[in-house]
């Protein structure tokens, strides 16, 4: 209870201190524990505030991995709720009521998070400024971790007179300084040319130290000569003639130092490859499983929101939702964030995508990756598409979705539970 206390006053004052006006909605009491049963999906229909709030309090920091896809305030009619301007007399102008709508839920997320915990938000450029703020307000900015950006269409939108914005961004923070994430697969082995007895590997990192702490005199003992030949073989000592000698000297002439002392140079000079220049890199072999990584430019074919509509429309029959995620931007952000044993949250969940992806991702790597998905009933409008496939609330088309995966894999274990 005290903790609750302890978190209602911590939202408090973030709202103080952000000035914010808006929605008074923190009635967060202790409600009866939610329990996780032995299922691959679990969905809380209802406000996600309520649902966080009692998640919190029945389980305590418990994800490995939040992904969020939250209305981006477009002012567009869609099947939800995406018009949040506030007034003007706050600092935050327009944005202040989609800040006060996200805060307490972003507060909420923060707890539920457990210590290596990362969260991963898509967004787009409108709100992208307020989130960050919101988020550093939250997180800290010391655990900002990047911002990807999205390829989401090949010809972008109209809308604007000069730019046809072709992305979006994913923002990701992590709980801690222990926060990790694993990489992607190496998709592209074709770059790695080269081979040894020891497998095949691509030259692309130096031997010798750059950067801070790179100068000869700041290790003295790791200045000394290798020897190269013909083939870029290299050794530590002189062992016949033929062999050329090289130092830790930058283009410039300035003398650095090796990445290692002698002696494990010495012991592992089979992983060094000399160019015939005399540079001499560590080689990064390819092995089963490696993973790079990740890259802050995100661009693939399996990004783009027309891929996603066409997921809807194969999964549902029709567009009957109108700002899915793709699949693969999904399985790609879970596979570098989401370990195979992580529970993962979607307190934003729409037509079901990070339960899906967790599925897909289970089935290629043999991982059990949990997901709670959190949709509102929110009334979906009676002039809306998906009215005539039979949905009437905005869950029910996330519920669908999980039944889908059911129908072609038996095994799928899936609830539902609605908080009022
Ligand atoms: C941008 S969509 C998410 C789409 C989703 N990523 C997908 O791939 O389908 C945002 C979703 O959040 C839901 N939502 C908005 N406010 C909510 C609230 N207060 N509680 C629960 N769900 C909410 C909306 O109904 C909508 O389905």
């Amino acid at each position: 209870m005290q903790r609750i206390q302890e978190l209602h006053e911590r939202i408090s004052m973030l709202y103080q201190q952000l000035t914010l006006s808006g929605e008074n909605i923190l009635h967060i009491e202790r409600p009866q524990p939610l329990e996780m049963l032995d299922i691959d999906c679990l969905l809380v229909k209802g406000e996600n505030l309520h649902s966080l709030a009692r998640l919190l309090s029945s389980r305590d920091s418990v994800f490995d991995f939040c992904y969020i896809d939250p209305p981006y305030n477009t002012g567009n009619a869609f099947i939800y709720e995406d018009r949040r301007f506030g007034n003007f007399t706050s600092v935050w102008g327009k944005h202040s009521k989609w800040m006060s709508f996200m805060l307490p839920r972003l507060t909420l997320a923060h707890e539920l998070l457990n210590e290596q915990g990362v969260i991963a938000i898509s967004i787009d450029d409108y709100e992208y400024a307020y989130l960050k703020i919101l988020m550093d307000a939250i997180f800290g900015p010391d655990h900002y971790i990047a911002t990807l950006i999205v390829n989401r269409s090949k010809n972008g939108k109209g809308s604007k007179p000069h730019v046809a914005v072709n992305h979006e961004y994913v923002v990701l923070y992590g709980r801690s300084p222990s926060s990790i994430l694993h990489g992607l697969p190496e998709a592209d082995s074709s770059s790695y040319g080269k081979s040894d007895e020891h497998g095949i590997f691509k030259i692309d990192g130096l031997f010798r130290k750059k950067g801070e702490g790179s100068l000869r005199e700041d290790r003295p003992s790791m200045f000394y000569p290798l020897y190269f030949d013909e083939g870029g073989v290299v050794y530590t000592e002189r062992v016949h003639e033929r062999l050329k000698e090289t130092y830790p000297i930058d283009s410039k002439g300035i003398e650095r130092r090796w990445l290692w002392g002698k002696e494990k140079a010495t012991q592992e000079s089979w992983k060094l490859y000399a160019s015939p220049k005399g540079v001499v890199y560590v080689k990064n072999y390819l092995t089963d499983g490696k993973r790079i990584k990740i890259r802050s430019i995100w661009d693939d074919a399996r990004y783009l929101t027309e891929r996603a509509t066409n997921e809807v429309k194969h999964i549902f029959g029709d567009k009957v939702f109108e700002t899915p995620k793709p699949l693969g931007l999904l399985e790609d952000l879970l596979s570098c964030a989401a370990g195979p044993n992580s529970l993962i949250l979607d307190f934003f969940a729409g037509t079901g995508t990070t339960a899906h992806a967790a599925f897909s991702l289970n089935q290629k790597d043999g991982g059990h990756r949990k997901v709670v998905l959190m949709e509102q009933k929110a009334k979906i409008p009676m002039d809306h598409i998906a009215r005539s496939h039979g949905f009437s609330e905005i869950s029910d088309l996330t519920e669908f979705r999980l039944a889908n995966i059911k129908q072609n894999a038996s095994s799928y274990k899936y609830a539902t539970v609605d908080i009022i």
